[in-house]
């Protein structure tokens, strides 16, 4: 039974990699995995397959940087004859970024099934692009594997049959524990001169930003820059900028906002690279607090028990406000001030974990693609 997995973009690799170690238990299924190649950066990409110990992708796409349609398009050009050719029963796709929906719509006209994972999450906001994604790549999926319960309400509520709906856990949750002691050896925090007390507490902060609607406006970018400047009077908030949002950093003129880890500062937001998936995990791990507008870093920190700040209006993952350590605080810099205050002077919480995020989701999702596909 063959079955073709698609990543395209660095918060894929995370979600498939306990996917492809769980079919690889199973002799029952012959696994392919395709790389749109939207994310090409070692930093974003390769490196990603060698720390998670994906196996190369059968086949890489190559599409690259481009505008959604030309991007999205060129995945669907190029995935149609690889699907031809491979053959497969079902393929999976997961998370919300544009080569999920591009593969999940050429699968579906070509009468393959398909399987959503990361079915039903939804922030009800059509600027994001990642909605738009989710939405359709769900209507259009054959089994929707959900990772919290907002997902089967979502699915419902829209009319999604009850029979295709699989809550199963979270596979990046899988993930990150599967690799947590292996990201505790990293030496990144000496590397970057990351404080650590004898106690082993930290004394640092991250950040991370790439949302088009934080980074592509300056006005709404300085706001957010001067906001966690303030922040970071009293301890470094390390910040690895992710490629569109140094480029914009730059063309607006405000890389003196930040400073660069050589002298190892004391304060202030400190950029550095984009780090590798066990660099980050180490880094957030030991961090008092997490600014960012990421989806997965909401879950990673909620399973970590760091209190996280979303700069974003809405989340479409509510289980990590619910069940974790997550706080939404927009844009707006006096609220992320106040905000981050409030969250540093509270005690750090404990580790609570939503239903299901244990570290057997990929396995859960094997159980049902077999008894879908074979028993
Ligand atoms: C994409 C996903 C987003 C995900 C994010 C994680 C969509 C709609 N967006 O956003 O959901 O959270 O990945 O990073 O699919 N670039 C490089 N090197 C690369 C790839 C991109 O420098 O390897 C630069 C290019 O200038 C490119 C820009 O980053 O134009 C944006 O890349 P793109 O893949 O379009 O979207 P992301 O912002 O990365």
């Amino acid at each position: 039974m063959r079955i073709l997995s698609v990543v395209g973009a660095r918060p894929n690799f995370m979600k498939i990699a306990p996917l492809v170690s769980e079919l690889g238990q199973h002799t029952e299924f012959q696994h392919f995995l395709v790389h749109t190649g939207q994310h090409y950066d070692d930093q974003l990409s390769g490196n990603f397959f060698s720390q998670l110990g994906l196996p190369l992708p059968d086949v890489n796409l190559e599409v690259g940087s481009a505008s959604h349609a030309v991007q999205t398009a060129e995945v669907m050009k190029r995935i149609e004859p690889v699907l031809a050719d491979y053959k497969p029963a079902v393929v999976v796709v997961v998370g919300d970024v544009n080569s999920t929906l591009a593969a999940a719509l050429v699968a579906v006209k070509m009468g393959i099934a398909v399987a959503h994972i990361e079915a039903g999450l939804r922030s009800f906001d059509h600027a994001m692009p990642e909605e738009i994604n989710r939405r359709l790549t769900d209507a259009i999926s054959d089994s929707l594997f959900v990772s919290e319960q907002s997902g089967v309400h979502n699915l419902l509520r829209e009319g999604a049959p009850p029979g295709k709906i699989f809550l199963v856990g979270n596979v990046m949750i899988d993930c990150l524990l599967r690799h947590r002691e292996l990201a505790a050896k990293s030496d990144v925090l000496r590397k970057i001169g990351a404080h650590q007390d004898g106690g082993g507490r930290s004394d640092y902060g991250v950040l991370t930003l790439h949302r088009p609607s934080n980074v592509d406006d300056r006005v709404v970018l300085i706001g957010i820059l001067e906001a966690i400047r303030e922040i970071a009077r009293d301890f470094p908030v390390f910040f690895p900028v992710h490629p569109r949002t140094r480029k914009n950093i730059e063309t607006f003129g405000l890389s003196g906002m930040l400073s660069g880890p050589a002298n190892k500062p004391a304060s202030g937001i400190v950029a550095l690279e984009p780090l590798g998936y066990l660099d980050f995990l180490a880094l957030s791990d030991g961090a008092r607090i997490v600014f960012t507008d990421s989806g997965g870093i909401q879950e990673e920190t909620t399973v970590l028990g760091v209190p996280c700040l979303t700069l974003r209006e809405n989340t479409e993952r509510p289980a990590t406000i619910e069940h974790g350590t997550n706080q939404l605080v927009g844009g707006d810099p006096v609220k992320i001030v106040s905000a981050a205050r409030r969250a540093l002077a509270g005690d750090r919480r404990i580790e609570r974990r939503p239903p299901l995020w244990d570290g057997h989701a990929a396995e859960r999702i094997v159980a049902a693609l077999r008894t879908l596909l074979i028993d």
